[in-house]
């Protein structure tokens, strides 16, 4: 049965490479594409949509068309983990399985950052690793979606 994959970002995200390396590294995101590209090919993914946005709403229709396709998500929502309800209704509302990823260790800075709207509503999460942490959770969608 094939299986597909939404590789979702948030806010800022584009910014990747220049956007504070000291926190984010050095990758861009076409960096991450690339490895994530490459990961699912080999994992037999079917089909990856990966995309970014800034704009919340955008993310909210992008959840919900995964779900109309049966897709998986990895989804690094950004700033709007901590405070997107949209976002938490969206995943609950298609019963999209979702692996939430933070480049960051986002439990060891700013206290705004250690709330989640998602995680609740995420079937895992994956803090602090790095670029890493995209192809783990790609690795980690198809074992869900594989059964
Ligand atoms: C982030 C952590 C968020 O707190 C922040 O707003 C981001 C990136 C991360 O990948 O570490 O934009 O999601």
């Amino acid at each position: 049965m094939p299986i597909e994959a939404f590789i979702l970002n948030g806010p800022n995200l584009n910014l990747l490479g220049t956007r504070e390396p000291g926190i984010y590294g050095s990758l861009t995101l076409a960096d991450i594409e690339a490895n994530c590209r490459e990961k699912a090919a080999a994992l037999g993914f079917s089909a990856v949509e990966f995309r970014q946005s800034n704009h919340e709403g955008v993310l909210v229709d992008w959840i919900q068309e995964a779900g109309r396709r049966g897709a998986g998500v990895v989804m690094n929502p950004g700033a709007y983990t901590h405070t997107s309800i949209a976002l938490h209704d969206a995943i609950k509302g298609t019963g999209v399985p979702v692996i939430e990823v933070h480049i960051s260790n986002v439990h060891a800075r700013e206290s705004f950052r250690h709330r989640s709207f998602v995680s609740p509503v995420a079937a895992g999460v994956i803090v602090g690793l790095g670029p890493l942490g995209y192809t783990l959770a790609l690795e980690a969608l198809a074992g869900l979606l594989k059964g």
